[in-house]
């Protein structure tokens, strides 16, 4: 704030033009830093990255017309969890890890053949499957899991169509991997909605996890007719989902908070940083935010031959953005704008009873949102 007082009186004494300019930077300047005061009391590792990344980037560089576009591009920015370099070396069949060194930066280590230790080949056909909502995890991270088997989980069927989940995990890592996995196939055994694949599950292999579910979905789910992919610190309105899904198209058909004309982030001590040599152009192709999009099953498969030409990056919705832009295939917006939400909204029976997915601030909250939501009475 010092810096910018000190901009403002500078501007001041050159005259009322290039003063409404600094006043406007000013502005955007204090709303930017009401966010971040917020953001570091959140949980949400989407809506971290999102706010971060933009506050970052205005801090870093604020009289540039790139960081005003920055801020007025809003959530068009690249916004996941994943990030990092994964390394290109063979795969541990075992489930102990070794301490991992960045082999080649930037690298992804796809395509691979990663093979599933526990599955449900037979879900989607026994349960008949409409829709399918898979929820990428961290092999430790049960409290999640059982938030979403008692909340929206529950909700199997609306408007007569299935609605199935599974929770998608890599091979544990931690100290304890060993026990993990001893426990992870019990939960297996009780709840029978886990796949686990054999890539190390990590912040930064998203990418793999990623193109693994569609793997799964190409090979075991096609009956279905649209997968979502959706963070597991998510509030989801079940019957608003199927409700868009209805009407919607049967191919070609990928929708969430679509970014358009984000741009890719050149600065290297930016945590989303891209060198040209990974990525050339300034803007990233249109993507759906990763903290829920929907598609229809036949991309399942389009999306893994396209991932088989397409330079993997870590940053997981932007990848499978690249994908479908190497597919030339458009992403749909959403029938309405407020359906997808990256920050997370504050709890109102008539608001949460019109949106499909928001961030949450806490597991608590996505639950007791959710339960209020399920009681009888009027909405709005
Ligand atoms: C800041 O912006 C200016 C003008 O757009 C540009 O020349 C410069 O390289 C930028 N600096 C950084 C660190 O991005
Ligand atoms: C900023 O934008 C204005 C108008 O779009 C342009 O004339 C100017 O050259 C730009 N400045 C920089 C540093 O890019
Ligand atoms: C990602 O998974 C691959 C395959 O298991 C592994 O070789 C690599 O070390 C992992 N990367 C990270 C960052 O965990």
């Amino acid at each position: 704030m010092v810096e910018v007082n000190e901009e403002r009186r500078q501007v001041q004494s050159n005259g009322g033009c290039r003063y409404h300019h600094s006043y406007v930077i000013f502005t955007i300047l204090l709303i930017m830093s009401l966010c971040y005061y917020v953001v570091i009391y959140d949980n949400s590792e989407t809506w971290k990255a999102t706010v971060g990344l933009l506050f970052q980037k205005t801090l870093h560089n604020k009289t540039s017309n790139e960081s005003l576009n920055a801020v007025s591009r809003g959530i068009a920015s690249p916004t996941t969890v994943s990030r990092g370099i994964v390394s290109p070396t063979t795969v541990s069949r075992g489930i102990s890890a070794e301490p991992w060194k960045p082999p080649d930066p930037y690298y992804v280590a796809y395509p691979y053949k990663y093979s599933f230790v526990i599955n449900e080949p037979e879900k989607c056909q026994k349960e008949n499957t409409f829709v399918v909502l898979i929820i990428p995890v961290s092999p430790g991270n049960v409290a999640a899991r059982d938030a979403i088997r008692s909340t929206w989980g529950t909700e199997k069927v609306v408007a007569d169509k299935t609605v199935s989940f599974l929770f998608l995990i890599g091979l544990p890592t931690s100290q304890d991997s060993e026990k993990l996995q001893e426990d992870l196939l019990q939960e297996s055994e009780k709840h029978y909605d886990l796949l686990q694949s054999d890539f190390w599950d990590s912040y930064y292999n998203l990418t793999i996890k990623t193109v693994v579910m569609l793997e799964w979905l190409s090979a075991y789910c096609q009956n279905a007719h649209y997968a979502m992919k959706i963070d597991s610190d998510i509030f989801l309105n079940v019957k608003k989902l199927v409700n868009m899904l209805l009407p919607a198209p049967k191919q070609n058909y990928m929708t969430g908070l679509v970014a358009r004309s984000a741009m890719v982030l050149r600065d290297p001590h930016s945590k989303w940083y891209l060198p040209k040599t990974v990525y050339s152009p300034f803007h990233y192709p249109p993507y759906a935010l990763g903290l829920g999009y929907v598609f229809s099953l036949d991309l399942a498969g389009k999306l893994i031959e396209a991932a088989q030409l397409v330079k993997p990056v870590y940053i997981e919705d932007v990848y499978i953005g690249m994908c479908m832009n190497h597919l030339g295939i458009d992403l749909t917006d959403p029938p309405d704008g407020s359906l997808f939400n990256v920050f997370p909204v504050e709890y109102n029976r008539c608001r949460y009873s019109k949106l499909i997915a928001t961030t949450t601030q806490s597991l608590t909250n996505q639950v007791n949102f959710w339960r209020d939501l399920q009681t009888p009475g009027p909405y709005c």
